[in-house]
């Protein structure tokens, strides 16, 4: 059974933004135990700048909202700037009435990756599964680190990184760093388990990712057309973003 995401074409990035995050509050106000799947990367940034704002103001509390982020690259202490930990820290968790013990990242410095894997699959279980998966888009189609070609059922577990992956991090490290080469990452199949799933995308490098996901074949070649597979997906995009939807020639 396949299905049409919704699609929503917003002016611009800030409308993305500011519509992901009403989505998100709705939600948390409407289930104050809700179990969030959240993203890294560039896109949300603003998203949890107006929600860290709607916290602060007293319109949201984070107070019994339980989250679990999608990735961590592999070998980072938690502690290291451009750690995805480090990065919910900054951006959300610090400013937010989240309860310690109610956040979550998979652990890229674990010894046995597979079973922080496992483990991670098995507390997201035991939080009853996750209710609203946010999530961006790569350039090459990957969602989380589940890099073209990862299976459609794959569960959390420690992936390669894409070369052009790599490269488009690699601002995220400070000048000398060695960016990793791997990472742990929910995968295609603990992503579609979500319930509702909520994907952004934003300018005009993610255009061609967009027409592929919404309108090419639905395959491992373009892990985001795995969200075809899903009945309930809204894409927010900006005009940018889905500026080879028309189905015109696009460079
Ligand atoms: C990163 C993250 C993804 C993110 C994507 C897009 O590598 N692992 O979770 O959605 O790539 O990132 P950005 O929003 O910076 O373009």
């Amino acid at each position: 059974m396949t299905y049409q995401p919704e699609l929503s074409v917003l002016k611009d990035g800030n409308a993305v933004a500011s519509t992901a995050a009403r989505v998100i509050a709705a939600h948390i106000e409407d289930s104050p135990a809700a179990v969030l799947g959240l993203a890294t990367g560039r896109t949300p940034l603003a998203v949890y700048a107006d929600l860290r704002g709607r916290v602060a103001r007293g319109e949201l509390s984070f107070d019994g909202v339980r989250c679990f982020s999608l990735d961590e690259y592999q070998g980072l202490p938690p502690g290291h700037p451009a750690s995805y930990h480090s990065y919910m820290c900054r951006e959300l968790f610090d400013h937010v009435d989240i309860r310690q013990d109610d956040w979550h990242l998979p652990d890229g410095t674990a010894d046995d990756l597979a079973a922080a894997g496992a483990g991670y699959e098995a507390a997201i279980r035991h939080a009853g599964g996750v209710d609203l998966q946010l999530l961006g888009i790569g350039e090459n189609g990957h969602i989380g680190f589940n890099e073209p070609g990862a299976p459609f059922e794959s569960r959390t577990r420690e992936v390669a990184l894409a070369a052009s992956t790599i490269r488009a991090n690699a601002s995220e490290f400070p000048p000398g760093d060695t960016p990793p080469t791997h990472a742990l990452t929910m995968g295609i199949g603990t992503i579609l388990e979500a319930r509702r799933i909520l994907l952004l995308a934003t300018g005009s490098r993610k255009a061609k990712a967009v027409a592929a996901m919404m309108t090419g074949p639905i395959d491992p070649a373009v892990p985001a057309s795995a969200l075809r597979l899903h009945p309930a997906v809204t894409i927010l995009c900006d005009a940018e973003a889905a500026s080879c939807l028309s189905g015109d020639e696009c460079g």
